[in-house]
């Protein structure tokens, strides 16, 4: 059995803590025994809504051993891993703590603010021998790992044009507003949109050029809408994100579009379909479980198992974090092409 310590219970965290329970409910060998949350309120079940319904109405917290402090819960604690979901501009620290304790770590993505903490986080998993890996979802969300078969297997040829879009209401939900602080989020395009740049560095690898112009909405909150050609030889890659809908009505949304060269897959709503070019389109069976369930299965399987984590390995996705401040330089040169 597996002991799992949480550290934050945010928005994020606390939809991870409910993949917990169900796994104790279905009898999975990991148990959560501690959490950490710097706000004690959030141990009373005050909360505040984010942009997507996480996090069940109430908790038992009467069952973990509770703390406010990171460094307390390392030292008190006996613990296999733990899965920060902690404000972007701590992950390097927390996670280079609980590695250098022996702990393995998920952390929630963005990796870090930048490539040198994403650094800093693989020295001291690999000086320890611990496993690392970062909460990259997508990569575990049964709609997008479809279209990586399709990618991978050129089953509708290759890919000529991809587009990607995800949205939400503007984040005022955070601890200390800290998703708006540009200093400590590094804006929509590190906090969301970064999502699908590690989609399309995980379905393309790097690209050879980006271009990016970015738009602020918010005071102090670095860009709130941004748009991202991607230059390969043969493809035409773009990406969106927006979070300045402040209207709590409409929650959040993500799609994409990618079109092979013998058929095209569009996800939007919440459902995907494959149109196979002068065919039938249709529904294709998806694995089960959402991209947060089966991320934690993974990471735990690979720790018990103790095989590599492949999925979102850390190089990997630190290589996200590159190309995602290339993204913001470009932005920050009004579109200039920064090369990768
Ligand atoms: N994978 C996804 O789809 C997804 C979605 C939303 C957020 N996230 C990520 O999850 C992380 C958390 O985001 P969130 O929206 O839950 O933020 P949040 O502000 O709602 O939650 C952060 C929590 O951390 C706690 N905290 C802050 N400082 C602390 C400290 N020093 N010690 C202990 N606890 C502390 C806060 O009290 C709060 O409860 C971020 O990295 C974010 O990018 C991922």
């Amino acid at each position: 059995m597996l002991k799992a310590g949480l550290i934050g219970i945010g928005f994020m965290g606390r939809g991870h803590l409910d993949i917990y329970i169900q796994m104790e409910k279905e009898g999975y060998p990991v148990e959560l025994v501690a959490i950490c949350d710097i706000d004690e309120d959030k141990f009373e079940g005050k909360f505040l809504p984010g942009n997507l319904n996480v996090g069940m109405a109430d908790y038992d917290f009467s069952k973990y051993n509770l703390y406010t402090d990171i460094d307390e819960m390392l030292e008190k604690e006996d613990l296999d891993y733990v899965d920060i979901a902690l404000p972007t501009y701590l992950h390097a620290e927390a996670t280079v703590k609980a590695l250098n304790k022996g702990l393995h770590v998920l952390c929630e993505k963005p990796m870090a603010l930048n490539p040198q903490e994403c650094q800093a986080m693989i020295d001291a998993a690999e000086k320890n021998d611990r496993k690392l890996m970062i909460g990259q979802c997508l990569r575990f969300w049964p709609e997008y790992e479809y279209l990586k078969r399709c990618v991978d297997s050129k089953e509708y040829g290759n890919v000529v044009s991809a587009y990607f879009f995800r949205g939400g209401t503007t984040p005022k939900w955070s601890y200390e507003n800290w998703l708006l602080t540009k200093e400590k989020s590094g804006g929509v395009l590190l906090d969301q949109h970064v999502h699908d740049v590690d989609m399309i560095n995980w379905l393309f690898g790097t690209p050879k050029k980006v271009t990016t112009v970015g738009r602020n909405v918010f005071p102090g909150s670095g860009y709130d809408a941004v748009s991202t050609n991607y230059i390969y030889d043969n493809m035409v890659v773009n990406a969106q994100d927006d979070w300045t809908i402040n209207n709590d009505d409409f929650g959040f949304t993500m799609t994409f579009r990618v079109n092979f060269e013998k058929g095209t897959l569009i996800y939007e709503d919440g459902k995907l379909t494959v149109y196979p070019h002068g065919g039938k389109s249709f529904v294709p069976e998806l694995e089960e479980g959402s991209g947060y369930y089966r991320e934690i299965k993974y990471f735990t399987k690979a720790i018990m198992d103790d095989t590599p984590i492949q999925v979102a390995d850390a190089y990997s996705t630190k290589e996200t974090i590159r190309i995602a401040k290339a993204e913001e330089e470009s932005a920050d040169r009004q579109g200039e092409f920064i090369e990768l």
